[in-house]
């Protein structure tokens, strides 16, 4: 894989999963690696777990709780000040909840952490990234059914009963539209934006609030699923590979581009996804 050498790069959910074992992958490659994570303790020693690993001590630690708007342009103020570029965002901190709550902003939270956050971080960071173009964003999403849909008559599930599968599908397709869209808009930028499905993998996701039914199913698949470390390479191939140089606006899984459902080529969808986010993040 490409040396990332001087290369800055942040990723978000970087104590865990499949964000801590990208974080390990960009520091073996001797990148610079700005881990984001909303718990100091857990951060830091999944800092330490990095850096013995990789040999690379350029891994730094900033916290965020990425549900909390106000969390995430502290986030991006701070990133600015001690960091003058940008190579790299891997937006992959994610997750599923089975009941229904809200974040600090008054936002069902599935949409506030899943998408929101995300698309965020990724405007209020956009200066920098072209600034330092070439530059890529990474968006991490999920494999999702042709027919799933973004519902924007009850984005925040008021309405219809809410359902944590759901909401976690239409924010993982949100995560697309939103890619798509935002690749039209850097086109002659010299930063590009991705999205990848990483696969099915052992994690820490969806280890709170699940059923008992999806407990037992989750505990007799685990042994057949992938480790963290295999599904980040679906990752760093779409950070690091030569070939990808100025390819943007795609669905990767195995270094494979992948189809994604009917809805996320849809332009008008995509609009008004970019419509509602901007109003609900104050943009
Ligand atoms: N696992 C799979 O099979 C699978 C399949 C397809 C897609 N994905 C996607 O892969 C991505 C990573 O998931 P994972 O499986 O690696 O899950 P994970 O092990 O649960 O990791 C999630 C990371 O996000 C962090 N996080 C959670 N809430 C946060 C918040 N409010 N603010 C900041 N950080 C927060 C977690 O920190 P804490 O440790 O503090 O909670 C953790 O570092 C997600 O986008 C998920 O949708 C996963």
């Amino acid at each position: 894989m490409t040396a990332m050498t001087g290369k800055v790069t942040l990723v978000t959910g970087a104590n865990s999963g499949l964000g801590k074992a990208t974080a390990l992958g960009l520091a073996k490659l001797g990148a610079r690696v700005v881990m984001v994570c909303r718990s100091r303790e857990r951060g830091e020693a999944a800092r330490q777990e990095i850096i013995a690993g990789s040999g690379n001590p350029a891994v730094d630690l900033l916290l965020a709780d990425l549900s909390s708007q106000a969390a995430v342009r502290q986030l991006a103020q701070d990133f600015k000040a001690t960091y003058p570029r940008l190579d790299v965002l891997v937006n992959n901190a994610g997750g599923v909840f089975m009941s229904r709550s809200v974040s600090a902003d008054g936002i069902e939270y599935s949409l506030a952490f899943n998408h929101l956050a995300s698309f965020l971080l990724t405007h209020l960071l956009l200066d920098v990234l072209k600034a330092s173009a070439p530059a890529r964003i990474v968006n991490v999403t999920t494999r999702l059914g042709n027919t799933v849909a973004i519902n924007f008559d009850d984005l925040q599930f008021e309405k219809r009963p809410y359902n944590g599968l759901r909401a976690y599908s239409e924010t993982k397709l949100a995560n697309i539209l939103f890619t798509y869209k935002l690749a039209r808009q850097l086109q002659g930028t010299g930063v590009t934006v991705n999205c990848v499905h990483p696969g099915v993998f052992k994690s820490n996701f969806g280890s709170e609030g699940m059923p008992a039914m999806m407990r037992v199913l989750g505990a007799l698949f685990r042994p057949f699923m992938a480790e963290a470390e295999q599904a980040a390479q679906r990752v760093l191939y779409v950070v690091t590979a030569p070939e990808l140089e100025g390819v943007s606006g795609k669905y990767f899984g195995n270094r494979q581009e992948l189809t994604s459902p009917q809805q996320s080529y849809d332009e008008a969808a995509q609009e008004r996804l970019w419509q509602v986010s901007t109003a609900l993040t104050g943009l």
